[in-house]
C-alpha cells in the first residue's frame, strides 16, 4: 500500500512549516471544498480541531463516500450522534483514535478487543496538560500561568488552552468513551466538569500533607440501575494508588470490564508524536478499508440511556473553609453538616507552632462517602454563615480500586 498527500488545506499558504520542501507546494490550498471534492483524494484527514468548519468537512468528506481520520474530540462529543448516523447512511467510516488519550490504542481496544465485555468503569487521567501542569505545579512549586506556558511550549496544550485548563478536554474524551462503552447519546451539558484552573499551592501542599496527591480525574461508572456516571475533576487520589504516579504528559486508564476484570492503558497522552501515531494507524486503516469497506463509530444498541445526576455521584471530600477565628465556629460547620447527614472523617487545622497566638484561617474536613447533593445542601447552608469568609474548595476523594 503506498499512502500519498494529495491536498493540504492550510489557512496561510505563506507560512513557514515542517512540510516545506517535502511536498510539492501546488499540494496546499486554502479551499476545503476543493480538497474534499478532488478526485485524487480518497481520504480525508481532519485535524483542525472546532466544531463548526470541522463538522462541514467531515460531514462533505462522508458524503463524498471518502473515509475519515480526525482527533476531533471535541467535534466528536458534540455533534457525533449526527456524523456516524451520516457515516452509517453513507457506508463511509469515521476513524478517531487520535481524539482520546493520544499515542494510547484505547478507541480500538474498546471497538475490538474489549467487545465481549460489559463495561463496569473507566477512571484515569487524560489530559496531559493538566497532569503536566499539576506536576510542575507540585513539584517545581510554578504558578498556574507558568506551569501553562510550558506546556504550551512543549506543544502539549491545545491550540486554545482553555478547555485544557477548564476540564472539557477531558470530559470530551470522557463522552467518546462512555459513547462507546454504554451506546446511547450523551448530553455534554448533563455531565459534571470542572477544570485545574482553580487548584491553588495552598490546596496541593494540604493534599500532599493528608497522603493524597491532585489529579485531574475522569471517572465514568455504570450503578446497578444502568445510569451512567460521568465526571471530570480534579480529585484527591491517594499517594499510593498507581494514579499517583502517573505524571507529566503521561495518560493512564483503568478499565473495568465485567469479564476482562481490570486492565490498565499508559502512554504518552499529548504531543505531536504520539497523536502522528495514532492518526497514521488509523489511516492506513481507513486504506485498507476503502477496499474492503468497513466502518465503526459509536454503536446504537439504545436509543436513549440515563445519566447518574450529578446531585447522586457519592464520594468522599475534602472541604477547606476560610475562616473568621473565633470561639463555636468549627463547631457550627460541624453541626450543618451533621444535619445534612455529612459524616465527617478526619479534620486538620494547621496551626503555626512557632506562633500559638496566629489566628488560623485553614479548616479542613475530610468527609465519608455522601452523594454530592447532601454535601452541597449542607455548603449553601454554611456559605450564609457570617463567620466563613469565602466560597469553601472542594475536592472529591476518590477511592480507587
Ligand atoms: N491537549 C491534550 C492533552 C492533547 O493535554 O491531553 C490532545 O487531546
Amino acid at each position: 500500500m503506498k499512502l500519498e498527500v494529495a491536498r493540504i488545506l492550510v489557512r496561510d499558504p505563506a507560512k513557514n512549516r515542517a512540510t516545506v520542501g517535502a511536498v510539492p507546494a501546488e499540494v496546499f490550498t486554502t479551499d476545503w471544498e476543493q480538497l474534499v471534492n478532488d478526485p485524487k483524494v480518497d481520504i480525508v484527514v481532519e485535524l483542525i480541531g472546532g466544531t463548526n468548519r470541522a463538522f462541514d468537512i467531515v460531514a462533505a468528506a462522508l458524503r463524498a463516500g471518502k473515509p475519515v481520520v480526525t482527533g476531533n474530540k471535541a467535534l466528536l462529543a458534540e455533534r457525533g450522534v449526527e456524523l456516524f448516523e451520516l457515516s452509517r447512511q453513507t457506508n463511509t467510516p469515521i476513524h478517531f483514535e487520535a481524539a482520546v488519550a493520544g499515542g494510547i490504542p484505547i478507541i480500538r481496544t474498546l471497538q475490538d478487543s474489549f467487545i465481549g465485555n460489559r463495561i463496569l468503569s473507566f477512571s484515569g487521567i487524560i489530559n496531559g496538560t493538566s497532569n503536566y501542569m499539576l506536576g510542575r505545579m507540585t513539584d517545581a512549586g510554578l504558578t498556574f500561568e507558568e506551569a501553562l506556558a510550558e506546556a504550551q511550549e512543549l506543544g502539549y496544550a491545545e491550540a486554545d488552552p482553555t478547555l485544557d485548563v477548564n476540564g472539557w478536554d477531558a470530559a470530551h474524551k470522557a463522552i467518546l468513551l462512555a459513547s462507546l462503552a454504554y451506546g446511547f447519546p450523551i448530553d455534554p451539558a448533563a455531565i459534571h466538569v470542572s477544570g485545574i484552573e482553580k487548584v491553588t499551592p495552598l490546596d496541593i501542599k494540604f493534599a500532599k500533607s493528608l497522603g493524597y496527591v491532585i489529579k485531574l480525574l475522569a471517572v465514568i461508572r455504570e450503578q446497578d440501575n444502568g445510569a451512567v456516571e460521568i465526571r471530570v475533576q480534579p480529585s484527591f487520589v491517594s499517594e499510593s494508588h498507581i494514579l499517583a504516579s502517573v505524571h507529566g504528559v503521561f495518560n493512564a486508564i483503568a478499565v473495568h470490564g465485567d469479564t476482562a476484570g481490570e486492565s490498565m492503558f499508559y502512554g504518552r497522552g499529548a504531543g505531536q508524536n504520539p497523536t502522528a501515531s495514532s492518526v497514521v494507524g488509523d489511516l492506513v486503516e481507513a486504506a485498507r478499508g476503502v477496499t474492503e469497506g468497513r466502518h465503526r463509530g459509536f454503536l446504537p444498541y439504545k436509543e436513549q440511556g440515563v445519566l447518574l445526576p450529578v446531585e447522586e455521584t457519592t464520594t468522599g471530600y475534602y472541604v477547606r473553609f476560610d475562616v473568621v477565628d473565633k470561639p463555636g465556629v468549627l463547631a457550627q460547620i460541624a453541626t450543618v453538616l451533621a444535619e445534612h447527614g455529612v459524616s465527617l472523617s478526619g479534620t486538620h487545622s494547621p496551626a503555626d507552632s512557632t506562633n500559638p497566638d496566629a489566628a488560623f484561617r485553614d479548616v479542613i474536613f475530610l468527609t465519608h462517602r455522601c452523594p454530592y447533593g447532601q454535601l452541597q445542601g449542607a455548603l449553601e447552608e454554611i456559605d450564609r454563615m457570617e463567620d466563613v469568609n469565602k466560597q469553601p474548595v472542594v475536592f472529591r476523594i476518590e477511592t480507587l480500586s
